[in-house]
């Protein structure tokens, strides 16, 4: 970490390098307080400029320094420091002021940035408020209202809205260094504006806070930051500085040990960790610039919608000239939505579907980079289309499958050059889910692996490394979240119970209406693959509803009853009856909603040990980003591995144990056991 002072005549720049973001680590807060007293001190300087090396502006405090006690000096007194200097300050900002690092730009007495900047005050991503003055000097500088938004959305804004929001005094086209000293030697001679922190805040309309406090309770649900961070905004609309300074600190500093805000830190440095896995340094990938998908169904069309949204042309293969037609409709029908819910403009969407071909020739694909099939889920069709793609594509082109459960192994033999295939498993819809399976065969050379990742880069996506077996990391623990819920209902649960408490828990929806918006038919032909195979799987009362036909809502009914137009679910007698019928003889208990959530979520923890025993994932984080980013885990409990975590293993290991004495559930397996005692996951994996 470096901070110099460089002269430009009576400008003195400051320039914080610290990479990779300029986070405020004790180093470089110590740093800007020495640099205060220096600059103070030389009657020759009229104005500083604060400006940051590399990619961005200062990011935000250290995140990685939250799990430790704050050292002085502390961020509030810091900016408080600057804001009081005797020279005035003007932040010149490029790249991201986030956080403590807009917070810093807030006790300038200036703020300049060039258009590509954003500005914002993400702390409640990472379960937190604001905690050196963001509350309580937003709301002087910009208005409550604004300040509301920002703050309890955590969202941020670029450079032009921030103008206008007053938030910046103004937009540097070129280079910002020569603007920001310019602008400084524009403002020397005037007046300085008043302090934020000693302006008033400007008056709300009546019935303001309650309104807002509806509105972020209603989008939080049960995260705790939001609400607080509005707290805070108020409490800094209705008090004095200092008392709304100190009320910030505290909620900041109470809320900075809370599980939440520990979980959603570890997401974060999981998020960040996951496209670098470590035993891909110094590969690289090979390059994409163009791309084809096969087959224009459900999954087809999102990739290829995926693949062109990031801007590369893409080739749509189908059967034959209809099913083409079809195919361009489906991806055409996704800009449709797009276009419709006010994602893009018109004009977009036609250029993006522009650069879609599709056609029934494989000659097509003779120099493209990456080919990804999405047909049926059939060995035998998969297998015909790679032949295919063998004899005409580069022998360098990359060769992938969707496939959810077939092994990808078998999918490419018979490929030529089967260095060049890997599974890649989106989940749908594909042009949304952030999550990206990478599921290597044997073959798979080291290069084609780092292309899946790089290709997640590309997409905005989250990868994962998988290994192969039946569902790869995601569909396996599915399987067992379905086998539980199932489980509840023949021991004296209700589907509506199981899916309540689910929801309670934070999941977007129980694993029934789940089961009934996806249709329960996709299910049901795994099962019927796996008992080929020898296999037992558990689904007594879904097996009898799909003999009925009941798939689902496509159906009128599944786990549910649903009248015709109505997507709301209806308990159904005849499935009570079902249950009944398949429950004979079994024990019956009553389930609050805690004993559901642990019959249902420790059972897909103890399988997760076993796919690290088995390294189909390679690390624990792995797993808690593919129930995140593929299946809606709720983000704030850091997915099913740090909610294990922080329950402790010991008492996950006790629940289960329980559960497999009352044949409610799986025992634990050894790998559970071991880093039970070990005391985490971390014994399982590298
Ligand atoms: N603290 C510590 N490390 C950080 C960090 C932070 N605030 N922000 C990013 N990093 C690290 C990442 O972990 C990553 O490390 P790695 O290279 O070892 O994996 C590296 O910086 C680069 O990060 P990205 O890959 O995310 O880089 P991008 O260029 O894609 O994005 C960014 C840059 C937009 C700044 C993004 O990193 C970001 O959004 N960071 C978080 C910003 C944030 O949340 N700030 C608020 C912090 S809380 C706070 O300030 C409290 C205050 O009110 C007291
Ligand atoms: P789908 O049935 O909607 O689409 C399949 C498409 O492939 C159809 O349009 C069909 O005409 C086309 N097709 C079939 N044979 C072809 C061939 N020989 N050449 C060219 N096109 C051919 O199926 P869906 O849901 O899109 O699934 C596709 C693949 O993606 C499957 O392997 C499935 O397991 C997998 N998958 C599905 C997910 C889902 O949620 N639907 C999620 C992740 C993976």
């Amino acid at each position: 970490m470096t901070v110099t002072i460089a002269r430009e005549n009576a400008i003195a720049v400051v320039t914080v390098d610290n990479p990779p973001v300029n986070a405020l680590s004790q180093a470089l807060r110590q740093a800007l307080v020495a640099a205060v007293s220096t600059l103070d001190a030389d009657a020759a300087v009229k104005a500083v400029v604060l400006i940051c090396a590399g990619r961005t502006f200062i990011a935000g405090a250290d995140v990685g320094e939250f799990g430790k006690p704050p050292q002085p000096p502390h961020l509030p007194d810091v900016v408080a420091t600057i804001e009081g200097a005797k020279t005035p300050w003007v932040a010149a900002i490029h790249g991201s002021a986030l956080g403590g690092g807009l917070e810093v730009a807030l006790g300038c007495a200036w703020r300049v940035a060039v258009p590509s900047a954003s500005l914002g005050l993400p702390e409640v991503k990472l379960g937190i408020i604001p905690g050196a003055g963001g509350t309580v000097r937003l709301p002087r500088l910009i208005g409550p209202a604004a300040a509301v938004d920002l703050v309890t959305s955590g969202s941020p804004v670029g450079a032009k809205k921030a103008e206008g929001l007053g938030l910046i005094d103004a937009v540097v086209d070129g280079d910002l260094r020569a603007g920001a000293i310019a602008f400084a030697n524009d403002i020397a001679g005037k007046a300085r504006p008043q302090p934020v922190s000693s302006r008033a805040v400007a008056p709300v309309e009546a019935g303001f806070w309650e309104g807002a406090e509806k509105a972020v309770a209603g989008k939080a649900k049960r995260e705790a930051a939001p609400l607080r961070a509005l707290a805070s905004v108020r409490k800094a609309s209705e008090t004095d500085f200092a008392s709304a300074m100190a009320f910030e600190r505290e909620t900041f500093l109470e809320l900075r040990g809370s599980e939440q805000a520990a979980a959603l830190r570890h997401v974060f440095f999981a998020e960040r960790a996951a496209p670098r896995p470590p035993e891909l340094a110094g590969v690289t990938p090979r390059a994409i610039r163009s791309a084809a998908v096969i087959g224009g169904g459900t999954m087809g069309a999102g990739i290829a919608a995926a693949l062109r949204d990031a801007g590369l042309p893409v080739v749509l293969i189908e059967r034959d000239a209809a099913a083409v037609e079809r195919g361009l409709a489906n991806v055409r029908g996704i800009y449709e939505g797009s276009v419709k819910r006010g994602r893009i403009p018109q004009a977009v969407a036609d250029e993006r579907m522009a650069g879609v071909t599709g056609g029934d020739d494989y000659g097509l694909l003779a120099d493209t980079d990456l080919v990804i099939e999405a047909v049926f889920e059939d060995l035998a069709v998969k297998r015909a289309v790679f032949e295919r793609l063998s004899a005409v594509c580069r022998p360098d082109a990359v060769l992938a499958t969707n496939t959810s459960y077939l092994d990808p192994d078998a999918i490419s033999e018979g490929v030529s050059h089967p260095e060049r295939f890997l599974g890649l498993h989106f989940f749908s819809p594909a042009q949304i889910m952030k999550l990206l399976e990478i599921v290597p065969t044997e073959a798979t050379a080291p290069e084609v692996l780092a292309t899946g990742f790089a290709l997640a880069r590309l997409l905005g996506k989250i990868p994962v490394r998988a290994g192969i077996c039946d569902g790869f990391i995601g569909n396996r623990i599915l399987k067992v979240t379905r086998a539980q819920a199932e489980r509840l209902l023949l021991s004296g649960a209700t589907p509506a119970a199981v899916d309540a408490a689910m929801r309670a828990f934070g999941l977007p929806m129980g694993p029934f209406e789940a089961q009934d918006l996806g249709g329960l038919d996709i299910a049901a032909f795994q099962r019927k693959a796996a008992r080929e195979r020898g296999e037992t799987p558990f689904a007594p009362v879904a097996d009898r509803l799909c003999a009925l036909g009941r798939y689902g809502q496509k159906t009128g009914g599944g786990w549910y009853d649903y009248q015709p137009g109505d997507r709301a679910p209806k308990s159904s007698e005849t499935v009570a009856a079902i249950i009944a019928e398949v429950a004979e003889g079994r024990a019956q208990r009553t389930w609050d909603e805690a004993g559901i959530v642990d019959a249902i979520i420790l059972p897909m923890v103890n399988e997760a040990t076993r796919i690290l025993e088995e390294r189909v994932a390679l690390r624990a984080a792995d797993i808690d980003l593919v129930k995140i980013h593929g299946y809606g885990f709720p983000r704030w409990r850091g997915g099913p591995m740090h909610h294990a975590e922080a329950r402790g293993l010991s008492a996950v290991v006790a629940v289960l144990d329980r559960l497999a004495a009352d044949g409610l559930a799986e025992p634990p397996s050894d790998s559970l056991r071991r880093a039970a005692e070990a005391g985490g996951f971390s014994v399982l994996a590298g």
